[in-house]
């Protein structure tokens, strides 16, 4: 009979319940912000799941007390007393189990068939729980529109990472979204982690889409440190266009936006099949401009980290079908140029790699960095229309440190200095 309770034990622990120490997922033992939730929404996160032009997803989190949502909406922004006959939409909620074995919900609700230029306001909750109401605005129907681009967050995001995405949203309350590029904590699971970035992006997170890539970081490891999949606080906290890989679901999609497809790709795991469904979505592509997102740089701005499988599975894909821009981050300093081929000319897409936390490595040496630069936060406005993308690196002194200007020529993209 002990026996027998000790293989079921082994089970167990083999399957569900190992041990992940270096993973450091118990919040400190005097945690300085609350991490628990309450019957009051929180974590409250605009994001896109088909359109840009029409439709915001909203998704927030209360304890198990509240298992049901609802969102409020109104266009009649300027009138008093809108609120009193706002409309309704049902969340669709969903129960989550965290590490640390707190049982919460996350909500979930869309609102469809908004309208170009207009704005609206929206509160989240039930009962007498609500957030206060959250204005937005959809973008207008002409070419142009601007937004963020935020490397790894990942260490002291309280205290540290909000300064950088607080000065992006002041120097450009007009960005239509933001981008990621991973590692937004730097232990998956870690709910006080979450909590922090949470915090650090406050309504700010609420007002527009947060459009983000996971990183390693956001990947559940074993004792060895081995990768073994994406943490499931992710598909809870992130909705995205389900039109990616099945088996990366929020994980790997695209978004056409305005005169640009975007491609939001996780490069930790089958980079084979999203180099296949890549494929097919550049080859479908009849927008003028493609960026794509992604954690591990194509090329490294580090000495010793190689992405072999970046390079070998996306990079031919990149330069076949002239992406634009390649928006990175992984390795924690700020870098930009184009690679070079054999006779030493630079074509194909600009590749960045930036960082916006605190976290600093040491910069490489290698010949496709144009510019370099280390030890600094910094954050990226750019600026889209139908004649150019005009990049723009900002540090916290709000200095433009690196500015570059993308044209297309005769179907390829073209650098010139701004
Ligand atoms: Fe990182």
């Amino acid at each position: 009979m002990h026996r027998l309770f000790f293989v079921i034990f082994l089970f167990f622990m083999g399957t569900v319940g190992y041990a992940q120490p270096h993973e450091k997922q118990l919040p400190p033992d005097q945690p300085s912000i609350p991490y628990k939730a309450s019957e009051m929404p929180d974590r409250i996160l605009m994001s896109i799941t088909d359109s840009l032009a029409q439709t915001r997803t909203i998704t927030w989190r209360t304890s198990k007390v509240v298992q049901t949502g609802t969102l409020e909406w109104s266009d009649k922004i300027t009138q008093i007393d809108f609120y009193r006959d706002a409309n309704r939409a049902n969340a669709r909620s969903e129960r989550f189990v965290t590490y640390t074995g707190d049982t919460v919900y996350y909500h979930t609700a869309t609102l469809r068939m908004l309208k170009p230029g207009e704005n609206y306001v929206y509160r989240v909750g039930e009962g007498d729980m609500w957030s206060e109401w959250i204005d937005f605005s959809m973008p207008t129907d002409n070419d142009a529109f601007r937004f963020i681009y935020m490397g790894d967050a990942q260490n002291d995001i309280r205290s540290l990472w909000s300064r950088v995405f607080r000065k992006a949203y002041a120097a450009l309350p007009t960005a239509e979204f933001v981008v990621h590029v991973g590692d937004l904590i730097n232990h998956s699971q870690n709910e006080y982690e979450w909590a922090e970035w949470f915090h650090a992006g406050g309504f700010m997170f609420a007002a527009k889409p947060q459009l983000a890539v996971r990183g390693n970081h956001e990947y559940v490891k074993d004792e060895n440190g081995v990768k073994q999949y994406s943490t499931p606080s992710w598909r809870h906290q992130f909705r995205y266009p389900s039109n990616g890989p099945s088996s990366l679901a929020n994980g790997a999609y695209f978004i056409d936006i305005k005169n640009c497809r975007f491609v939001f790709m996780d490069s930790n795991d089958a980079l084979d099949v999203q180099g296949h469904w890549l494929e097919q979505v550049l080859k479908r592509n009849t927008k003028k401009w493609i960026i794509v997102v992604c954690h591990h740089p194509v090329v490294s701005a580090t000495e010793g980290r190689i992405n072999s499988g970046v390079m070998a599975h996306w990079k031919p894909l990149f330069d076949k079908y002239n992406v634009d821009l390649v928006l990175q981050g992984h390795d924690h300093v700020y870098a930009r140029g184009r690679i070079p081929d054999a006779e030493g000319n630079r074509r194909g897409p600009t590749h960045v790699i930036s960082v916006a936390g605190r976290k600093a490595y040491a910069v490489g040496n290698h010949p496709w960095m144009e510019v370099k630069m280390g030890s600094t936060q910094t954050y990226q406005l750019v600026e889209m229309s139908h004649e150019a993308i005009i990049f723009k690196t900002y540090a916290l002194d709000g200095q433009v440190y690196d500015t570059f200007r993308i044209v297309k020529r005769g179907g390829k993209p073209v650098v010139e200095s701004n």
